[in-house]
Order: C-alpha cells, then sequence, then structure tokens
C-alpha cells in the first residue's frame, strides 16, 4: 500500500484518482501541456511551519538557499513569511532583490564568487559574504578599500567530516572544494581582528546536502562549536553562525528521513548557551517535497527482456536521476486494476542511455497518453533543467487548493 502523503502532504487518491492540493491531476493534465512542475504552496508553507516550530530555543534565521529552486513564488512565499535568501551568483543577488528581499537578510555563498559579484554584493550592503578561502579574503578587503565600504564576513569550516551522502553532494570532507581548513581559522582571525573593511563576525559551514542522518550533522556542529569556544577563549567576538543546509527529504521508499526535530534539538543543546545569531541555509527541505512533475506516457516499447515506458519528462526537466542515480517516487495519476500489474523500466526521451528514472517498476499495465507523476520534483529540479535535445521547457504552476497561479519563473 502506498502512503503518498509521506511524499507530499497535500498529496491523495480521492476514488483512486490522484489529486494535488484539491485539484484532480488528470484536469491538470488537460488543461496543460506536459511534462508540467507543480508545485504545493500549501506543501511549502508546511515545511517551514515544522522546521520553525521543531527548534524550542534557538530562533535562527531561516535563509532559504535559492539554488535549491530560483522561482520568484517560491522567494515570494518562503521571505513574506520571514525567510533570508541565501544566493551564489549575483544573478541569484539580483532576482532577490527585484522582488524585494531585505538585503540584511541575504548571505552570499559559494566557492567561486567572483571579483564583480563581490563588489556588487558589497554595494548592496548584504548581511554577510560566506568566505571560503585566504585568497578570497584578501580580494573582498582590496575591494573594500576601492569602494571604501565595509562588509560583514562569517568564515567558511571545512571540518573533515563525511556527511555520508552522495559523492557528488558532498561537500565537508578535506578532499572537497569547499572551505577554509579549520586549522586556519585562528590566524586569519588574528590577521583581521583589526581591518577597518572586513569585520570577520563569524563562522559558517554546510558538509553537504540530501543528508539522512543526524551523526554527521551532529560532529560537524560540535566541531565547529569546540572552534567557536576557542576563539572565544583567545578574546575573539564571535556574534554569528551560519550552519548551512543539508537536510535530506523522502525520495523513494528505501531512503531514510532525518527526523527534522532531532535536527532543531543539537542545534538547540549546541548553541542556546552562546550568545549567537543562528543562521541555517535549507534548500530541499524547504521545496522538495513540494514539487512534482506531471508527465504522460508517450508510449510503450517491448524490449528483448524486458518493457519501457516512455514517458515526456526527460533528464533535461530533471537531471538528479542521471548525475546522482537518484531514485524518485512514481505514481499513476488514475490507479488502476491491481491483478494486471508489469514491470517497466520508466524512461525519458532523451537520447542518452542515462535518461531512466526507474528501473523494474511494477505498476498496472500502462498505455500511451497515461499520465504519471514523478515526485519530490521541487528541489533542484527546474533549476538544473537543461536545452539538451532542444526541446519545450517545462512549464511551472503553483497550486493553493483549487486555486492555479501561473508562473513565470
Ligand atoms: C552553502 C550552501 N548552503 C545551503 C545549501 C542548501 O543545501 P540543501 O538544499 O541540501 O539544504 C547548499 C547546497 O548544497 C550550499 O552549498
Amino acid at each position: 500500500m502506498i502512503k503518498v502523503s509521506e511524499y507530499n502532504k497535500f498529496l491523495s487518491y480521492k476514488k483512486n484518482k490522484l489529486f494535488f492540493e484539491d485539484l484532480p491531476l488528470i484536469n491538470l493534465g488537460e488543461k496543460f501541456n506536459t511534462p508540467l512542475f507543480c508545485y504545493s504552496v500549501s506543501q511549502i508553507e508546511h515545511n517551514l511551519e515544522e522546521l520553525h516550530n521543531a527548534f524550542k530555543k534557538v530562533k535562527p534565521l531561516i535563509c532559504y538557499a535559492l539554488k535549491a529552486n530560483f522561482n520568484s513564488n517560491i522567494i515570494k512565499i518562503l521571505t513574506k513569511r520571514g525567510c533570508g535568501i541565501d544566493v551564489v551568483s549575483n544573478g541569484e543577488l539580483q532576482k532577490s532583490l527585484k522582488i524585494g528581499v531585505d538585503n540584511k537578510k541575504i548571505v552570499f555563498s559559494g566557492v567561486g564568487k567572483t571579483s564583480k559579484e563581490i563588489e556588487i554584493a558589497i554595494k548592496k550592503n548584504i548581511k554577510q559574504i560566506n568566505v571560503e578561502s585566504i585568497e578570497e579574503l584578501d580580494e573582498i578587503t582590496s575591494i573594500c578599500k576601492k569602494i571604501n565600504k565595509t562588509i560583514n564576513i562569517c568564515l567558511r569550516v571545512n571540518p573533515d567530516i563525511n556527511a555520508q551522502t552522495h559523492e557528488k553532494i558532498s561537500t565537508g570532507r578535506s578532499e572537497d572544494k569547499f572551505g577554509i581548513s579549520d586549522k586556519r581559522v585562528f590566524e586569519i582571525f588574528k590577521k583581521y581582528q583589526t581591518n577597518k573593511f572586513v569585520k570577520i563576525i563569524g563562522l559558517s559551514i554546510h558538509i553537504g546536502s540530501q543528508i539522512e542522518l543526524i551523526e554527521p550533522f551532529y560532529k560537524a556542529f560540535k566541531k565547529i562549536k569546540l572552534q567557536i569556544l576557542k576563539l572565544k577563549k583567545k578574546g575573539f567576538k564571535v556574534s554569528s553562525l551560519d550552519l548551512g543546509g543539508g537536510v535530506g527529504i523522502k525520495y523513494n521508499d528505501k531512503n531514510k528521513i532525518l527526523d527534522i526535530k532531532s535536527y532543531a534539538r543539537i542545534i538547540d543543546e549546541l548553541f542556546s548557551d552562546l550568545d549567537l545569531e543562528i543562521i541555517i541555509e535549507p534548500g530541499r527541505y524547504l521545496v522538495g517535497s513540494s514539487g512534482i512533475i506531471l508527465s504522460r506516457v508517450i508510449r510503450t516499447k517491448s524490449g528483448n527482456n524486458k518493457d519501457f515506458v516512455i514517458i515526456d519528462a526527460g533528464m533535461d526537466n530533471l537531471i538528479r536521476p542521471a548525475l546522482y542515480g537518484a531514485e524518485h517516487k512514481i505514481l499513476p495519476v488514475k490507479k488502476k486494476n491491481q491483478t494486471n500489474l508489469n514491470v517497466y523500466d520508466i524512461v525519458g526521451p532523451i537520447c542518452e542511455s542515462s535518461d531512466v528514472f526507474i528501473k523494474k517498476m511494477k505498476i498496472h499495465r500502462l498505455k500511451a497518453e497515461d499520465l504519471i507523476v514523478i515526485c519530490s520534483t521541487g528541489a533542484y529540479g527546474s533549476c538544473m533543467a537543461s536545452k539538451y535535445n532542444l526541446r519545450e521547457p517545462a512549464k511551472e504552476i503553483f497550486i493553493k487548493k483549487k486555486k492555479i497561479i501561473l508562473s513565470d519563473n
């Protein structure tokens, strides 16, 4: 028995028809071209509320990691409810400012900020830059001098902790390109102690994404706490700590999900007595579960020893399966007779063998024009879409109860 609400609380079967919020997905399939990204506004609101409520002592500033999904509607939904934004490029910064995000709630992260991007961010008086290297810090200092402005800095520390997530989204091991060795932190604080332009106010950390276990978070947070205590003991003022993002979500029946309460509990336990502003930068957790892709079967195909279902969504819409071997839950929009089951590889139409969503999926027999849904596509879906094979880009719509909100993205 599939518990579809585990993927999205606003996804449910009623009389064998799949509903999203209060709309039958069959109707959306008639009204719109597929593939179609659909987002549940209620699910985004729910995710944010659940995260807020999980904290009992610390009240973190939640800076949504815009890289997860840069759709304007998402920025509006989250910032209206008090969130800041974590940006990693001038494009993301400009988009946030244009929508009206408070510049004092914008954090600029990223390992390869250009000097032009740094200068713009400083001129826009953003909250802080999270710096990834000594070389970057030197460059920021020269830019500040040149334009006679100051900026708050958090040093992104690489704690050399394995997040035990997918190799390609692990960022906190010493061999990863991110962050500054924790061995250099003290020397940098000392060097910049009296600098007129660059004010080092704290540390930041981000050990990876789609983290399903609490232990790596605990180890990394404990390490950074010790670092802060040492800095304070040596007389340095540390007023800010950015703990990054990384909380994993449910993609399929096999993956574990992290209990958000235990994540918040360790932050409460470790940092509530340190007199720090705590920032977190969740991306996937806030929006991942909110999105689905509605897709249509183009045709089925009998191979030599297996059957395929070729759908109209492909790796140009959702690259996660091809890039990370990710398996997203797939559901039929209309549930049919469960006695007539078949085993299929569900594949996209793109001319790449890696354009496969699921291998060996057991489902009732499918035919051309049947609609299916790919779950958990709200994060790192549309924002990673490509023009590969020059197909028409998929539209994005937002749904709240029965209302459809069209999106220009
Ligand atoms: C610096 C930083 N912060 C936050 C995030 C958001 O991560 P997630 O979407 O896993 O919460 C990322 C993404 O990897 C990141 O690089």
